[in-house]
């Protein structure tokens, strides 16, 4: 596993420079293998990155999927199918069949066995699903997807879609599982704003077993893309920092 910071000196750069990792690894991933499989975040991070997005990518050869889902109604306010669609599937061409959304309304173990059977047609054969980049946002307690601390879901070493209860939230969510993340072949976590500075120096520090610390790939890159104001802590942190300054 290759890791970068990506350090931005704004949310508007973030979300040109997001833009455009998206669009150039969709471009590659089509040219290659005539497909790109992405991965959206939830949570309110990336919404601004989704709505950027310009409608001239090859919307008709990429299959968007959700790392993680509240268990509501695909219209409400705290689905994070419904933020994506607000922001990017409203306005973009892609196909009925390439939206692979989970099923929130459904019984949490109903809906995690639909969407493992749901991602595996679309990796048939495959040991492990592997997703061309795979989006993540990351909460101040150092959670990613719906993998919180201290939950079920976080050990799971066989499902690639697990229904997990979060104690902390007092809530089901679903959510994609560690090896499926961890075997994606790039992911992006998208960190913005003070208040996950100090949770990003933790995680960034040692290899703990914080659930963003687990995020260990197999074979694949991982970037941290931030914005200057979550990357006020990290003067002490010995990786390999890109310095991404400006919009264009
Ligand atoms: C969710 C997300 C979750 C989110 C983090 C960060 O369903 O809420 O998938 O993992 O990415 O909690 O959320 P913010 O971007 O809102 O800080």
């Amino acid at each position: 596993m290759t890791t970068t910071l990506a350090i931005c000196p704004d949310n508007d750069t973030l979300i040109a420079a997001g833009a455009r990792r998206i669009a150039d690894r969709a471009e590659k991933a089509i040219a290659a293998r005539g497909r790109f499989t992405l991965v959206l975040a939830g949570g309110g991070t990336p919404r601004a990155l989704y709505a950027a997005l310009p409608a001239s990518l090859d919307w008709p050869r990429i299959h968007v999927f959700w790392g993680d889902e509240r268990c509501v109604p695909p219209n409400s306010p705290d689905s994070n199918y419904r933020m994506a669609k607000d922001a990017l599937l409203s306005r973009v061409p892609l196909p009925a069949e390439n939206i692979h959304r989970m099923q929130g309304e459904l019984n949490p173990h109903v809906a995690a066995d639909a969407y493992e059977a749901e991602v595996r047609r679309c990796f048939p054969g495959a040991a492990w699903p592997r997703f061309d980049l795979l989006l993540l946002g990351m909460g101040k307690d150092g959670h990613v997807a719906s993998l919180f601390p201290d939950t079920a879901a976080l050990e799971e070493t066989t499902r690639w879609v697990a229904a997990n209860h979060v104690p902390q939230l007092d809530r089901w969510r679903l959510t994609l599982t560690l090896p499926v993340i961890n075997h994606a072949a790039e992911v992006a976590i998208l960190v913005t704003g003070p208040q996950k500075a100090a949770i990003l120096r933790e995680v960034l520090s040692d290899d703990g077993h914080l659930p963003a610390q687990r995020v260990r790939l197999v074979d694949g890159a991982l970037c941290w893309l931030m914005d200057a104001e979550a990357a006020t802590l990290l003067d002490s942190v010995m990786l390999p920092i890109e310095r991404i300054s400006d919009v264009t």
